[in-house]
């Protein structure tokens, strides 16, 4: 399926690759609104369609590409549409998946980064900026928040890691060899309205989709282990400022403000008037106990800073997932 353009000449193109998915999704929307034209590439294996409702009310500034980011016609697509820049976020993204199947996550993080480079750089694009995972990427790690030098020399511990890190040594390459400029966003835990509830990693959505059913969310462990939750609008925001600023860099986006998984349970309940209690289970093997990202990095090189405060962020998801039962 490929949803027509008209022709908008000297306006931007902006391509989003996984662009029906929770964040790609937002981004579409941000970009749109600052009148860039925007085609979004996604072959809907996790994205949806509904996620774009408002993107397509854009009409010919917005298009769809229902196409896998790993066949040989994405090129065709980039000389097609001439992106100035790529937004990289199409990815497998469940860290269980990459470790029962590391294969099909190297074909989709690794081969698919591969042919959307090669792409980007054979049609003249400016510049990538890539999606990394900021939880994933440093390893297991001892100091926090968690700095961008903790790179070197790091061990991730399952195959989505891996290829978010490998990744970094691509993009630099390309930008070495082929002048196509990029820069890496190591995202925390991002949570905002729109992200799938059937996922494993995204805590509030899951919690949310619980307490809106009446069903107790489940707390593995004690609920003191901490991540470093970041609003989809927020991250949305670094993405569009990393189109002109940042070149050649990896950025965490995060707050470095630690949250447990007993104070989001605490607050989401508040903002849904859930009285029920949570169901403890055991803790999940390779869990972190802790996580939270510095940001300071993001800050100079981006002008980008955490914007949200976890409690409002949290409210505007809570009424988010309730408007959309
Ligand atoms: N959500 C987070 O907390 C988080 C944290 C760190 C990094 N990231 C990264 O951010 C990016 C977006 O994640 P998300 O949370 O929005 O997940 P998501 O699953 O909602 O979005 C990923 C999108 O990519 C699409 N996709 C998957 N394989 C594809 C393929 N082969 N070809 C074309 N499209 C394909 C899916 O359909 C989906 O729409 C990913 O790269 C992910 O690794 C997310």
């Amino acid at each position: 399926m490929r949803v027509a353009f008209g022709n908008l000449g000297g306006v931007q193109t902006y391509l989003v690759t996984g662009g029906a998915g929770f964040i790609g999704s937002h981004l579409c929307d941000r970009l749109l609104a600052e009148g860039k034209r925007v085609i979004a590439v996604d072959d809907l294996s996790q994205g949806r369609i509904a996620n774009l409702s408002e993107a397509r009310g854009y009409d010919k500034q917005f298009g769809l590409v229902n196409m896998d980011v790993r066949v040989e016609s994405l090129r065709a697509e980039f000389e097609r549409e001439r992106p100035e820049v790529v937004m990289h976020l199409a990815a497998q993204v469940s860290v269980t998946a990459s470790v029962s199947d590391p294969a099909h996550d190297a074909s989709v993080n690794l081969m698919g980064l591969l042919n959307v480079l090669e792409a980007a750089a054979s049609t003249g694009a400016r510049k990538v900026v890539f999606a990394a995972s900021g939880g994933t990427l440093y390893g297991e790690v001892r100091r926090f928040p968690v700095k961008e030098t903790a790179r070197r020399g790091s061990h991730p511990v399952s195959p989505y890691g891996i290829s978010k890190k490998a990744a970094e040594d691509y993009l630099a390459f390309y930008q070495r060899t082929r002048g196509l400029d990029y820069t890496s966003l190591a995202l925390a835990n991002v949570y905002g309205p729109r992200q799938d509830p059937h996922g494993e990693a995204g805590v509030v959505a899951i919690f949310a989709s619980k307490m809106l059913a009446g069903e107790p969310p489940t707390i593995f462990g004690d609920g003191e282990q901490t991540r470093d939750f970041v609003y989809v609008d927020d991250v949305v925001d670094a993405f569009a400022r990393a189109a002109e600023r940042g070149s050649g860099a990896l950025a965490n986006i995060g707050t470095a403000v630690e949250t447990s998984v007993n104070e989001v349970f605490k607050l989401l309940g508040r903002s849904l008037g859930y009285r029920g209690q949570a169901v403890h289970a055991p803790s999940r093997a390779g869990e972190l106990l802790r996580s939270a990202l510095d940001h300071s990095l993001a800050e100079r090189e981006l002008g980008w800073k955490p914007w949200t405060p976890i409690k409002d962020g949290l409210k505007a998801t809570a009424d988010a997932f309730r408007a959309a039962r």
